[in-house]
């Protein structure tokens, strides 16, 4: 094992030595922050990365595709993978364990055990990938188990994800801060993803259609639209311009309760999923009472 605080980067990918290690960090009081990933690491996930060397003595971060979070017909096979350049990016950063498990460590056979949170993964993303959230739910808390962090960090992009790992802390009784960290976004106004890089040079142009629908739909409303219909509407003809897009949903809702509003009054999300050639891709925003 290397010496982690003199930064060099520790890496493993098995269970038992990423416990020993969490286990050495508590045994010397230390915080440790968790930035848990699936990999092809990009600013958004750095950004997140940097608050928790900000604010924590020791960062771990974990990268797993997870295949338990994708429907056969989702994209498990052909989401990018680059371990090495991952490696390089912690390293620059000065992160202290990378946890890169094997489905087969994650999830060995006769593994039997899913989590299911109820009610808030009904609808956007988990109407339409309705494996993902408990995919997600489960592998995050046995990612937590494994990792015992203090704090872990998630971005605010998948904003729904964000919901359904706070339910499960506060409902499971973990003591874990999450600390949510606003969307990082190219020059030109896209939401950074790994996804993003299936994009042709095309479909990239495309993809800004959705940032810019949002951007309109916060203009229209400072302007005083509340009706939901409307904005909707605007938002649909703001995506369909261009054509290349195939929109999944367009959700007008409340941000915790994720339940549709039928009229922008309190704090609003509005959340769009589009399919994209061979992406699909989800952006947001928070219009905050006014
Ligand atoms: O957001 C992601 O990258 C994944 O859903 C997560 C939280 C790492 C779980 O696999």
């Amino acid at each position: 094992m290397m010496e982690t605080n003199s930064k060099v980067l520790k890496v493993t990918s098995f269970i038992s030595e990423m416990k020993d290690v969490a286990r050495s960090f508590k045994e010397n009081d230390l915080n440790v922050g968790f930035v848990p990933t699936m990999g092809c690491l990009h600013e958004g996930h750095l950004n997140l990365i940097k608050k928790s060397l900000e604010s924590c003595d020791r960062t771990v971060v974990s990268i797993f595709v997870n295949q338990t979070q994708f429907g056969p017909n989702e994209d498990l096979h052909s989401y990018p993978r680059q371990l090495q350049s991952d490696i390089e990016k912690l390293e620059e950063v000065g992160v202290d364990v990378l946890f890169h498990p094997t489905n087969e460590e994650m999830y060995p056979s006769g593994h039997k055990t899913s989590l299911q949170v109820n009610k808030i993964t009904k609808s956007l993303c988990g109407k339409s990938r309705p494996s993902l959230f408990i995919g997600v739910s489960t592998v995050v808390l046995k990612l937590f188990n494994i990792v015992q962090p203090n704090k872990a960090f998630f971005g605010e992009k998948d904003w729904q994800q964000l919901a359904v790992i706070e339910a499960l802390v506060e409902d499971l009784n973990l003591d874990i801060a999450l600390i949510r960290v606003p969307i990082v976004r190219e020059a030109d106004g896209l939401a950074m993803s790994s996804r993003n890089c299936y994009l042709s040079p095309q479909d990239r142009i495309t993809a800004l259609s959705l940032s810019r629908s949002l951007k309109q739909a916060v203009d229209v409303i400072r302007q005083g639209t509340t009706s939901s219909k409307v904005i909707s509407h605007l938002i649909q003809q703001c995506l369909l311009e261009k054509g290349g897009l195939e929109i999944d949903y367009i959700s007008i809702c409340d941000p915790k309760s994720f339940k549709e509003k039928e009229q922008i009054c309190g704090r609003t999300l509005i959340a769009l999923a589009v399919k994209i050639g061979k992406s699909r891709l989800i952006d947001n925003c928070v219009i905050e009472e006014f």
